[in-house]
């Protein structure tokens, strides 16, 4: 299993080029089942999840090509609604399949997602929007099948902001008979250019950007055409990378309005920002100062973020309080963190994090994608010799982390 190898201490200097955005990314892959035809997605990010994504896709019969950022996908010879359980199993996002599959061929069998590692995730939403939606869907040993579907316009009202229903049922309900009204939908940009891309395809979509939609179903869609949209979380993994580390970093290929929320929280901490139209330059601080995050539902801090930034305030100068609202028990780096040296209680969904002035270089583990990100950066803050394991969890979600980190100038390496 690879390592990572980071020895801390330098300031990051320089700039990065920010990758597409998995989360983006993988629901407009998924879209591309709504309609026979040779689809073409640019800035993809070459992570694992995309590819899995792209395995998925495959085994329901689509022809996928990458050529550097460059998918095409083929979706033409489609001809299984099945998206098995060794693939579901490794990437939750998977599901997404669903809706594109009933409202296009009025069947799919999909594995059930089962538990994470920081808890259980549930897909309820999804499944209780489609049913609303005339889809009679069951559990059957561990699937969700559905048959003979023909999807209605619903009001569907989310008792819950989820990004993943938000795109799911707006997926399904571009090619439904009639007219569907989501309600307390997710404003993720994620989501918001999904729509966006759905349009440009012929959808009719109306109210992206706001809390609710209407959609208006069609009976066939155009083949997409688009460039996916910056990773915001990548690119605030470089700015708290900056904080950590007291250097300057130049974010380029960003909309800085996505990950405003973390900007504002880093320059609470002390960080120097200038936002430019596609670029933010940031500049640590000598030492942060204490903050206090509570996450929540786009625009909000981001729980994508919630990691980092627990690892920003364990060098801060003084106590932070960071609470996740969004998953209540996301805080598997908080024991490794504590490895380095860092001082943070955990009380329930509440980290209290005590800075210390600087963190010891140790062998840590990483055990979710975003808590990989922050044991990366708080190793390139610490003094001398980290190494990071199971670092497959950050291929998920950072493109050529440690070549970009590199060219900051961080001491990194990937061990075989
Ligand atoms: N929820 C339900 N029922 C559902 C769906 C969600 O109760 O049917 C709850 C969840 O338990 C959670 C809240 O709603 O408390 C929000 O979950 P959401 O559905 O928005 O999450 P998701 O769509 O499964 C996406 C991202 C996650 C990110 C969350 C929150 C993708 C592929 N994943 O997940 O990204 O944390 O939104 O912003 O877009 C990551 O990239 O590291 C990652 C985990």
């Amino acid at each position: 299993m690879d390592k990572l190898r980071v020895r801390g201490g330098k300031p990051l200097e320089g700039t990065v080029r920010i990758s597409g955005a998995k989360n983006a990314a993988l629901p407009v892959m998924a879209a591309t089942l709504l309609t026979p035809g040779v689809h073409r997605l640019r800035n993809v990010p070459r992570l694992r999840d995309t590819h899995t994504f792209a395995r998925v896709l495959e085994r329901l019969g689509a022809k996928v090509a990458f050529d550097a950022n460059l998918l095409t996908i083929d979706t033409q010879g489609v001809n299984s609604v099945e998206a098995p359980y060794e693939l579901v199993k490794t990437m939750r996002a998977s599901i997404y399949v669903l809706g594109p599959l009933l409202a296009r061929f009025g069947e799919a069998k999909v594995s059930l997602p089962g538990g994470c590692a920081w808890g259980p995730r549930p897909v309820n939403l999804h499944l209780t929007g489609l049913q609303a939606m005339g889809a009679a869907l069951e559990i059957e040993h561990g699937y969700i099948v559905g048959r003979d579907a023909k999807l209605k316009g619903a009001t569907i009202d989310f008792e819950v902001v989820s990004v993943g229903a938000t795109a799911q049922l707006m997926m399904a309900a571009v090619l439904a008979e009639g007219t569907t009204v989501l309600e307390n939908v997710a404003l993720e940009p994620d989501v918001t250019v999904l729509g966006e891309v759905l349009v440009a395809c012929g959808a009719r979509i109306e109210g992206l950007g706001s809390r609710r939609l209407t959609i208006r179903g069609v009976s066939s869609l155009r083949p997409i055409d688009t460039a996916i949209i910056p990773d915001r979380i990548e690119a605030a993994t470089f700015a708290a990378a900056a904080a950590m580390t007291g250097g300057t970093i130049r974010l380029e290929n960003v909309v800085p309005d996505h990950f405003e929320a973390a900007l504002g929280k880093l320059e609470e901490s002390g960080c120097v920002i200038r936002r430019a139209a596609d670029a933010v330059t940031v500049s640590g601080p000598a030492r942060p100062r204490p903050v206090s995050v509570v996450t929540h539902p786009f625009p909000g801090f981001p729980t994508d973020m919630q990691a980092q930034m627990i690892a920003v305030c364990a060098i801060g100068e003084g106590t932070s309080v960071i609470e996740d609202t969004i998953y209540l028990d996301r805080f598997t780096h908080v024991p490794e963190l504590a490895r380095m040296g860092a001082r943070i209680e955990l009380k329930g969904n509440v980290a209290v994090v005590k800075g210390v002035d600087r963190l010891a270089g140790a062998q840590v583990m990483a055990t979710d994608l975003r808590a990989s990100a922050s044991l990366v950066i708080a190793a390139l803050a610490a003094r001398g010799e980290t190494l990071v394991d199971r670092i497959y969890h950050l291929d998920r979600g950072y493109e050529s982390l440690e070549q970009k980190l590199a060219a900051l100038g961080a001491e990194i390496e990937r061990i075989h």
